[in-house]
């Protein structure tokens, strides 16, 4: 079998994988990128949009913002709409100035893979990662298969950046993670669809048959999410019946109007909070969706996994250039206090907004009060502002 060397091992040409691979390029450290999908997939993959002051920034510093800056669309406020009236959150006016970008994942993506493979990046495609081995010792490896073949990758260290059904975090021995989960009865029904927004800014609605969500990607691309059963069959959602469950649930009393158009991509999103405890087993480091999921109500998921990747690559920054591991040992417990603050704020958006089994009529009078404290006390708004635009410290 034929082996290769090199000094990160990443698994995972999502955004962990491919903003650490960037990062680690301009600290002068090799790496070599192993994704199981074909590029075409990874950069068509329709997901996540919402990108935090912070995860805007950092992909400006890197140098990878630059189509970011020019079609990302920046939002000061969004809106939280129930009992059929919008109530505008003003983000920036609550945070300092802080704002959101609207930009698909997807296109960072397609961004980072360009800028890797514009710098002579090693980015493999329909290259799987089948087992990892050694990581007790100073030559972990990585067992992949490509073009029919299988090889090794012998590296320093692992980077497990391979989402939530990848084999990194398998690979860490029995009883070293601790795992904290959380199902939620309820799906996502998202839909991409070729119109322009019906309004300029994010309306999170809470309504009696469940939430609704109107986002967007561009003057003429809008993305919508309806909660749904979470094992719904997408074949009983033709699109007349999607359009016309998102005009009801988003109606007003002042007579709003969702625009309709084609849609272009439509899917289902389950919904779960997970986090393993610690994100690091001997020279493996996981990061991303790999180590942890949050529900998307607040938006955070991609937003995460580049905030562990920026610990991660200051901390292999540090190492190559002294020796230093204070920051590789302190990596785990860095990410996680950031972790479970952005659990906690996807886990309160998530209850505050969904319809739950049973309409318990005491959990919905709660969660109208909530709605109307946080949409009157300036108090209560920050709180939501400040972790919806990301807290610059944790
Ligand atoms: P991923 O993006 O999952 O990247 C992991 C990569 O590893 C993938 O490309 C995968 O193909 C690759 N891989 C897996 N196994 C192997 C292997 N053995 N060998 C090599 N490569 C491998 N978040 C939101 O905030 N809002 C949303 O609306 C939203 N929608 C989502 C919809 C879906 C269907 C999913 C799955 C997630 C969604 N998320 C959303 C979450 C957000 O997209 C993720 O948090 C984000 O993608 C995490 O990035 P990552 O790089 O950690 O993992
Ligand atoms: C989008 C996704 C989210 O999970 C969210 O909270 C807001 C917007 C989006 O895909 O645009």
């Amino acid at each position: 079998m034929s082996a290769e060397r090199t000094q990160v091992g990443i698994v995972g040409a999502g955004p962990a994988g491919l903003v650490l691979s960037h990062l680690l390029a301009l600290e002068g450290i090799e790496s070599v990128v192993l994704e199981a999908r074909s590029r075409e997939y990874v950069e068509h993959r329709v997901r996540a949009g919402v990108l935090e002051h912070g995860t805007v920034e950092l992909l400006r510093e890197a140098g990878v913002g630059e189509r970011l800056q020019r079609e990302g669309l920046v939002h000061h406020g969004l809106e939280l709409r129930f009992g059929g009236a919008g109530h505008r959150i003003v983000l920036s006016d609550l945070t300092d100035g802080r704002t959101i970008t609207v930009y698909g994942q997807q296109e960072v993506v397609k961004d980072l893979i360009a800028a890797r493979l514009d710098a002579g990046g090693d980015l493999r495609f329909e290259a799987s990662a089948v087992s990892v081995h050694g990581l007790d010792s100073e030559r972990p490896a990585i067992r992949f298969t490509h073009d029919g073949a299988e090889r090794d990758l012998r590296c320093d260290v692992i980077a497990g950046c391979d989402g939530f059904h990848g084999i990194c975090r398998d690979a860490i021995p029995a009883g070293v993670l601790a795992a904290y989960e959380r199902e939620y009865p309820f799906a996502w029904l998202g839909i991409l669809a070729e119109v322009a927004p019906s309004a300029e800014e994010l309306i999170y609605c809470h309504h009696d048959r469940g939430f609704a969500l109107h986002s967007m990607r561009s003057p003429k691309l809008t993305r919508l999410y309806l909660q749904c059963e979470p094992d719904e069959d997408l074949d009983a959602w033709p699109d007349e019946r999607i359009w016309e469950e998102l005009q009801t649930r988003l109606a007003t009393d002042d007579g709003f109007r969702l625009g309709s158009g084609p849609i272009v991509e439509k899917g289902i999103t389950p919904m779960r909070s997970f986090v393993v405890e610690p994100l690091q087993h001997a020279r493996l480091y996981l990061a991303g969706d790999a180590a942890h999921i949050v529900p998307p109500t607040g938006a955070k998921g991609l937003n995460l996994a580049v905030a562990d990747v920026r610990v991660l690559g200051e901390a292999l920054a540090a190492w190559y250039r002294s020796g230093a591991t204070e920051l590789l040992q302190a990596y785990s417990d860095t990410c996680l206090r950031r972790v479970w603050r952005v659990q906690h704020f996807s886990w309160w958006m998530t209850q505050m907004l969904h319809r739950f089994a049973g309409d318990d009529p005491f959990e919905a009078r709660l969660q109208r009060s909530q709605l109307a404290y946080v949409t009157s006390s300036r108090a209560a708004a920050t709180t939501l502002a400040e972790n919806y635009v990301g807290l610059a410290r944790v």
